[in-house]
């Protein structure tokens, strides 16, 4: 049987819209109170160097307001470190994180960074902060996360999301190959990036998967919808092609 799979919001652009404007309103604390009484299984949130959206304070505010594990991406930073162990959120996502981008653009360098790696990864590890690489779905970067002993991967589905015409099936294979060769090395993964109503069925029917990651489309969404109705429709779909 295909274990079900869960559904992680990011919460991120929530507020992206409150900073806007500098002030407390829309709040993401309510935006993940109300993912989790709608069936949403995990809660995800940036903590980004420049401070963009997600601020300090946000993050133990989420944490006291819901029960929902915390997923909490981070660069492979000395600062973000001492704060992911001050706060110990139940996962903890390593991702690249360059200032002038828009959005995490790439995968980590898990293969190019590894003595960079291995200290935050065990040091994450041993306090008890499940940790998860953002990968791109590559052969190399997923030896790299089994040196380093990870045991989650979260493979970038950005590259699939943009493809077009015959690219798209030649992406989604590279997903599912490496969902299945993270499997078969003991490796949970999940993916996530740039997922929409329109094409997150082919990567939830990938069978290895455990977990998506899904933010700005589902915020995006929210503006129209409300933010209850776009999570349910997203894990309706996502059941779907189970
Ligand atoms: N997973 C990771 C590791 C990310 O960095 C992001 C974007 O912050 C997402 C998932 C969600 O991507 P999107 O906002 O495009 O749904």
């Amino acid at each position: 049987m295909i274990q079900r799979l869960r559904l992680g919001v990011n919460i991120d652009h929530v507020a992206t819209i409150r900073n806007a404007r500098g002030g407390d309103h829309p709040d993401p604390v309510r935006a993940a109170q109300i993912v989790a009484l709608c069936g949403g299984d995990g809660i995800t949130a940036h903590l980004r160097e420049d401070r963009r959206h997600i601020r300090d304070e946000d993050i133990a505010r989420i944490q006291a307001a819901t029960d929902l594990p915390l997923n909490f991406e981070m660069a492979a930073t000395d600062e973000m470190l001492e704060f992911a162990l001050r706060h110990r959120p139940h996962a903890a996502c390593i991702v690249p994180e360059r200032r002038e981008e828009r959005t995490t653009e790439g995968g980590l360098d898990a293969a190019g960074q590894h003595n960079r790696l291995a200290p935050i990864v065990a040091r994450l590890s041993d306090a008890g902060i499940r940790v998860s690489l953002f990968i791109a779905p590559e052969e190399r970067q997923i030896e790299a996360a089994m040196k380093l002993r990870a045991p989650v991967v979260e493979l970038h589905t950005g590259e699939y999301a943009h493809a077009e015409g015959e690219q798209v099936a030649i992406e989604l294979r590279r997903l599912s190959d490496m969902a299945a060769l993270a499997a078969k090395n003991g490796i949970e993964p999940h993916a996530g990036h740039g997922l929409t109503y329109d094409n997150v069925q082919p990567v939830a029917a990938i069978p290895q998967l455990a977990e998506l990651n899904i933010g700005h489309y589902l915020i995006g969404e929210a503006i129209f919808t409300g933010l209850e109705p776009a999570v349910l429709r997203m894990r309706e779909l996502m059941d779907a092609a189970r």
